[in-house]
């Protein structure tokens, strides 16, 4: 027996304070193994075979002369492919996207749509011949064209309501004393995380076993009994380091064909997407094309909103960008009205990507809040000022907080803004004309159910086993911080086992509601847990062990807006030969709950802002309509800014912590972005006196 020792070395205060990644020295060392790297015995590697067609049927496989090929064991398609179930109610309720349900039928819904997997001993053999392999197709007319007023367009009824309505919206546009009606665009737009998605399959004993890079071991787990009709305690999926995912990595194909290969040699397989293949196989954002309508008073008091957008889906599943979503949340008006309309074509599937929804949506309704402002003179500081709203706009709901006015006051003092002159096209720089910009951010906060355990050890340490997944962003080192305080001991006391299926269900690292949930959930068990090592005598050899689920308490939570709210700020030279725009510096001021540990918090905030001049300036997948597949398909044609496009950024933050959180926590994941390109559109107005409505702000399209 081992005496308490909890308390005696109470530290308190960990979360807030810096502290580095917890597994950084591994990551830098190399010793941090990501999914495609761990080794397994009797391993074999399978190629994905991507349709070169947009739409038609497979005719046929020509399996025979690859299957003569070195190395080669197997190739998979339509015909022998396991069959998969897809009727069956995925996350949060919503159906899976069939597109994961490959090999299961010879129609071919879009371009890079995947027709087979070819199996070998070594990732070379198995992609030479699946290069070799010969696929015929029926061919017939595809439709990958987007614009606004497709006639096919929809209002969609997704995960919240397509469309949303209150008061009279031509009759307060004709009484208002100012109007702003203008269509902003944005281009088809991937997450490029930088780890490729990569899953390695195999069966143990009767139980399946996918070592992955995800961003929830639940969902994968759950996604894939789901599929192979399997009890979800035989299929173990692990994902302990995770080189990005920002949406794209839930379920995807090739973890599917994965299972499906292990299933048919039962052996272990190994499937990793190249970077060409995930600009068809790992979702996208949805381009848009986005109608916004606003009437004020000649105070800047808003009569009508009208933010109306349309998205993009592919023809088997439904999945809507919600960009006119954040106008329910931002601004109030005597006529409110909002629409999230899509089309299906024959494109991929596209999915969530950081901010979805808020990222595009708020580059339209931040740009023409701006316009706004020009026309009535107003500061755009102000104009928002006077339009806060006291409850939700569109639902009534009370905020669990904003503090929204409070991030423009902060991040106004720290920028300079008291000293702008309003005017566009004034200042000069050599052959630079100069310009600053600003916009608000918000993204929803919430909380998911999650289980957890904490073990106390007979050493004095503490186990946390909880089922989150770092995707990069320093979730384990968050952890580690809220357990320590929860627990009262110092962080090197603390160790976090995530990315494991088996450690029981927990949410994912999605939707900015990762820690927040993981938080509740081992706030939980350490509260039971000190009171278990308080009753007990000392810690017995096999430790004590307290496990906690929060889906009472979750449940429980009053209905409230909560979000996250944020002010960025920009200045930007243009060059008036070039028509090249570079981004100076950049501010980020966040009211995101309570912040658990600085550093990492930083690194979000300055990633998700830096990925804002990147959608801002460079980022655009471009489809060539008579193919259907895409204009370079790589990081040599799909321009990321790299760091050289990024200048001095800084991310501050007001005291926010949310009341209804044990640990008053909101979410940072997604807010980072949100309003960032708005912020440099309208510092390039103001720097040259033309607006772009149209992302990204080219060179080409500058002059
Ligand atoms: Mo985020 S787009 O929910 O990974």
């Amino acid at each position: 027996m081992t005496t308490v020792t909890t308390g005696t070395r109470a530290v308190k205060g960990a979360v807030g304070t810096a502290h580095t990644r917890v597994e950084g020295r591994d990551k830098v060392t190399g010793a941090a193994r990501y999914a495609g790297e761990i080794p397994f015995a009797e391993l074999a590697h399978g190629w994905l075979v991507l349709s070169t067609v947009a739409r038609g049927r497979v005719r046929s496989v020509d399996t025979a002369l690859v299957l003569g090929m070195p190395g080669v064991l197997s190739v998979l398609h339509h015909e022998n492919a396991p069959r998969v179930e897809t009727d069956y109610p995925g996350l949060l309720g919503s159906a899976p996207d069939p597109t994961v349900a490959v090999f299961q039928h010879d129609r071919v819904p879009h371009m890079g749509w995947p027709v087979a997997l070819v199996v070998a001993e070594t990732s070379e053999q198995a992609r030479e011949a699946a290069e070799a392999l010969v696929v015929q197709y029926e061919e017939e007319p595809h439709d990958v064209d987007f614009y606004a007023g497709h006639p096919d367009a929809y209002a969609a009824e997704g995960h919240m309501p397509g469309v949303t309505a209150k008061g009279d919206l031509e009759a307060e546009l004709a009484a208002s004393a100012v109007v702003v009606d203008e269509r902003y665009t944005t281009p088809e737009e991937h997450h490029n995380s930088m780890e490729p998605h990569a899953a390695t399959a195999r069966w143990d004993g009767g139980r399946l076993e996918v070592v992955d890079s995800n961003q929830g071991t639940t969902w994968v787990a759950g996604e894939l009994a789901n599929l192979f009709s399997l009890d979800p305690a035989s299929v173990w999926v692990r994902s302990e380091h995770v080189g990005g995912g920002f949406g794209s990595k839930g379920v995807r194909p090739h973890q599917v064909a994965a299972v499906m290969a292990a299933t048919v040699l039962q052996r272990p397989v190994r499937v990793v997407m190249t970077r060409r293949q995930m600009f068809s196989l790992a979702g996208y954002r949805s381009p848009t094309t986005q109608q916004v309508r606003l009437g004020a008073d000649a105070d800047g008091r808003l009569r009508a909103l009208d933010h109306s957008s349309l998205s993009l889906t592919s023809t088997v599943h439904e999945f809507i960008e919600p960009s006119a979503g954040v106008a329910r949340v931002m601004y109030d008006a005597d006529a409110h009205h909002t629409a999230n309309r899509v089309v299906r074509l024959d494109v991929p599937t596209p999915t969530w990507m950081r901010g979805p929804g808020e990222a595009p949506g708020s580059f339209a309704i931040e740009s023409a809040l701006d316009e706004l402002a020009e026309k009535c003179g107003l500061d755009p500081i102000e104009l928002r000022v006077r339009n806060e709203p006291e409850v939700g706009p569109v639902s009534g709901l009370p905020f669990s907080g904003r503090n929204l006015v409070a991030c423009f006051r902060k991040g106004a003092g720290r920028f300079g803004w008291a000293d702008r002159d309003p005017r566009p096209g004034l200042r000069r720089d050599g052959r630079w004309l100069l310009g600053t910009g600003t916009a608000a951010a918000s993204f929803p906060a919430g909380a998911a159910p999650s289980t957890a355990a904490i073990t106390a050890e007979a050493d004095g340490t503490f186990t946390v086993r909880i089922n989150a997944a770092d995707i990069g962003t320093g979730a384990r080192t968050a952890l580690t911080l809220i357990a320590a305080d929860a627990l009262e001991v110092a962080p090197d006391h603390i160790r976090v086992r995530l990315g494991d299926s088996d450690l029981g269900p927990a949410m994912i690292a999605g939707g900015s509601m990762g820690t927040r949930s993981w938080a509740w959930a081992l706030t939980a068990a350490a509260g039971d847990l000190r009171e278990r090592i308080a009753l007990s005598d000392g810690i017995p050899p096999e430790g004590i062990t307290a496990r906690s689920n929060t889906t009472e308490a979750i449940g429980a939570l009053a209905p409230k807006e909560r979000h996250s709210f944020g002010a960025q700020f920009a200045e930007v030279a243009v060059d008036v030969t070039t028509g090249e725009v570079r981004v100076r510096r950049m501010l980020g001021v966040f009211a995101a709950g309570r912040i658990v540990n600085p550093l990492t918090a930083r690194n979000q905030f300055v990633g998700g802002m830096t990925w804002g001049i990147s959608m801002a300036l460079h980022e655009e997948a471009v489809r060539d309509h008579r193919t259907g597949g895409h204009y370079g398909a790589d990081l040599a044609g799909y321009h990321v800014a790299a760091h050289a496009d990024v200048p001095h950024i800084e991310a501050d933050w007001v005291d926010d912590p949310d009341p209804d959180d044990p640990v008053g926590i909101k979410g940072i994941g997604e807010v980072g972005i949100v309003g960032a390109a708005a912020a440099i559109a309208n510092a390039v107005w103001h720097a040259t006196g033309v607006r772009h409505r149209n992302l990204p702000i080219r060179p080409d399209r500058v002059l």
